[in-house]
């Protein structure tokens, strides 16, 4: 049975962006249903040891299938109940699900959706191994879509690799940090939902341009998204995130409130820098008082503003969209991001 938790959770999403939007709204429930069936469908398709239930395990647990949110937004621009569109949005989830696979080993992460992550289920090795089926089964599925899923999924995946060993390497000099952090965001989380949303209006046969604009869009958005994320590490409990809280800290990853209080230099923020300057990350009694400490500090609402700027060039980036549902629920998506409490 498909989760009741990532139907649950779809549903909520899809209720606020479309309000007033009755038929929108039906379309993307029955969308998002189908995408659950087929997401069980495809993991229930793995074979041999171990592999079946490390693949199916975090599908499961349930996310928040944004990504496939977005394909199906992305379809709307052109015929969204054109073939392949749902199965382009399981692409868009298992993509994302397989870098969850990877993220976790490299970030030693025990809880992800709620569950054990398949790491400290399984061990290193099954993750990465079932992560790569994920990944896999999803360049099977893309060679059936439109010709120009599978370059950019690889073009997507090589962005997701990238962003990932770059964060894990740092900026070249100290003075960059910022620089180096926008970059790694881009890669590391905007690719895919830039993506997902291409996949999407490609697949559905939306008219020249809708898929470079909503590229733009989607750019801007994860960027956002991922700034939300470093927010929510620090001010969200570990029951409403279903991972860990502070974990960026855990594993000495700056986000971007920590960035913005080493840059800024601020007296008061002595004790907090001193705990951030330690680059193996912070164990528990300390991270809990980084937390504390950078729940009250200024950075937070500095990065709350980076962040609506960031929403606000995402909408700005609507504009040359054809007027229409899609483009007022994917409006309507900057405020939920902007809102987020998980
Ligand atoms: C989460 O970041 C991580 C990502 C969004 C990308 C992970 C990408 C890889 C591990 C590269 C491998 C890619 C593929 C396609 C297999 P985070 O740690 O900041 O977020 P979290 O708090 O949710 O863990
Ligand atoms: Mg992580």
């Amino acid at each position: 049975m498909p989760t009741l938790t990532a139907r649950a959770r779809g549903r909520s999403v899809v209720a606020r962006l479309t309000v007033r939007e009755k038929a929108l709204e039906r379309r993307m429930v029955r969308s998002l249903d189908q995408v659950e069936e087929r997401l069980l469908v495809c993991v229930g398709e793995a074979s041999g040891p171990i592999l079946p239930g490390a693949v199916r395990h975090l599908v499961a647990a349930g996310g928040k299938r944004l990504r496939p949110l977005l394909t199906l937004l992305g379809a709307e621009f052109g015929d969204p109940g054109a073939a392949g569109v749902v199965d382009a949005a399981v692409v868009s989830e298992l993509i994302h699900t397989a870098s969850l696979h990877h993220d976790d080993v490299m970030d030693e992460a025990l809880i992800r959706h709620g569950v054990a992550s398949v790491n400290a289920r399984w061990g290193n090795s099954v993750a990465v191994r079932s992560g790569n089926w994920l990944l896999v089964k999803a360049a099977q599925m893309s060679a059936d879509l439109s010709r120009e899923a599978v370059p950019l999924q690889a073009e997507a995946s090589e962005r997701l690799v990238r962003g990932q060993l770059r964060e894990l390497v740092g900026p070249d000099h100290e003075g960059d940090r910022l620089q180096h952090y926008f970059e790694v965001v881009a890669d590391k989380s905007a690719s895919l939902i830039s993506f997902s949303l291409r996949l999407g209006a490609l697949q559905s046969g939306a008219p020249d341009g809708v898929d470079t604009a909503l590229a733009q869009y989607g750019e801007h958005l994860g960027v956002a998204f991922q700034i939300s994320d470093d927010l929510l590490d620090i001010t969200a409990p570990s029951w409403q995130l279903g991972k860990e809280q502070g974990k960026d800290l855990a594993v000495g990853v700056a986000g971007l409130p920590v960035l913005l209080v080493l840059d800024a230099g601020r007296p008061q923020d002595e004790e907090l820098r001193t705990l951030l300057s330690e680059p193996a990350g912070l164990d528990g009694a300390r991270r809990g008082r980084a937390l504390a400490l950078l729940q009250r500090s200024e950075a937070m609402g500095q990065t709350e503003a980076v962040m609506a700027e960031r929403l606000a060039a995402a909408r700005a980036a609507l504009a040359p969209l054809p007027r229409g549902a899609g483009r007022r629920a994917l409006a309507a998506l900057c405020d939920v991001v902007a809102s987020r409490t998980e």
